[in-house]
């Protein structure tokens, strides 16, 4: 049987999506209560990390531990991987040792590369081109504020980077609209977007994107990897600050959502990342309970 890997948004479908948050809510109930839940127990996650975390490592590393099992953390700095071994070399070794594979990296084809190699589920905790551990825990963090997000407008104002590629594939699975506005010379990658998406449209002014918005999210104009593109970026996407002005164009209930790390006073003002319309804190904790969902539902399938 093909193995399931979560390389991108779209490898799930509603129906796996549906189950697996219904088992984040169950195990952040029983989180919260502080219940054990070791499903998987003596199970080992390896986490591989070549770009920086704090969220993600964490969220898996404890999630991990919270059921019963272990994770381990390599990165390329001390790994055989920075000294150029084969990634489908080091996929055949670390899937024989381990049940689960998380790993943060640059291009999207390493990963499938990785994958195509692993004996057991390799899960993306963000590549330049898509995170979907991520717009996992928004989806289920707007879901527990306001209930289903089918039928919804969200407002991506910002960088076309790895979290808008997810957002979209998201508003295909779940039947939202997402509104996008980035500026002049950094436009939406067609060849990341799926031919039939017919589930965005493009503004070119950052304000309008966000009318009547039920969710306006946004993220670093510059990603991890585009370093020496910094100067630029800071020219280019001024105006595309989220700032007071731009949530009044959105609905009464609008939410915020970034996904952090934030920069107050770039893409977003401190006056809305730390207003009552943010729910960035739920969305980071988010990440913990939705990845054990994910984790459960990779190495042990359903259960019952
Ligand atoms: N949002 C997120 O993935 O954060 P980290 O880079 O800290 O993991
Ligand atoms: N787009 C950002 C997300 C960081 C969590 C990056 O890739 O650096």
């Amino acid at each position: 049987m093909a193995i399931k890997h979560f390389l991108q948004f779209s490898d799930f479908t509603l129906d796996e999506f549906e189950y697996v948050m219904g088992r984040a809510r169950i195990i952040k109930q029983k989180f919260k209560n502080y219940e054990p839940h070791p499903t998987l127990a003596d199970r080992t996650l390896v986490m591989v990390f070549e770009k920086n975390s704090t969220r993600t490592r964490l969220s898996f590393e404890a999630g991990m531990h919270q059921m019963g099992g272990a994770a381990i953390y390599l990165n390329t700095r001390d790994s055989q991987l920075g000294r150029g071994e084969p990634v489908e070399d080091a996929a055949q070794v670390m899937s024989r040792m381990c049940d689960v594979i998380m790993i943060r990296t640059f291009g999207q084809e390493i990963i499938e590369r990785f994958a195509r190699h692993s004996r057991v589920p390799v899960i993306n905790g963000l590549t330049n081109e898509h995170h979907p551990c991520q717009v996992l825990a928004d989806v289920f963090t707007y879901i527990e504020h306001r209930g289903s997000i089918t039928g919804k407008t969200v407002a991506w104002v910002g960088d076309a980077n790895n979290m808008l590629y997810s957002w979209l594939q998201a508003a295909q699975v779940f039947g939202f609209h997402v509104n996008v506005s980035t500026p002049a010379g950094y436009p939406i990658d067609q060849s990341l977007v799926a031919p039939d998406n017919q589930r965005y449209t493009f503004f070119a002014n950052p304000s309008d994107a966000c009318q009547d918005a039920d969710l306006v999210t946004t993220d670093v104009w510059t990603s991890m990897g585009f370093e020496e593109e910094n100067a630029a970026r800071l020219k280019a996407f001024d105006g595309w600050i989220v700032d007071a002005a731009k949530m009044k164009r959105a609905r009464p209930d609008v939410l915020f959502m970034h996904c952090l790390p934030a920069h107050r006073g770039e893409e977003v003002a401190a006056e809305v990342i730390d207003g009552p319309q943010s729910v960035v804190w739920d969305e980071a904790e988010n990440r913990l309970h939705v990845q054990k969902a994910l984790l459960e539902f990779l190495v042990l399938g359903r259960l019952a």
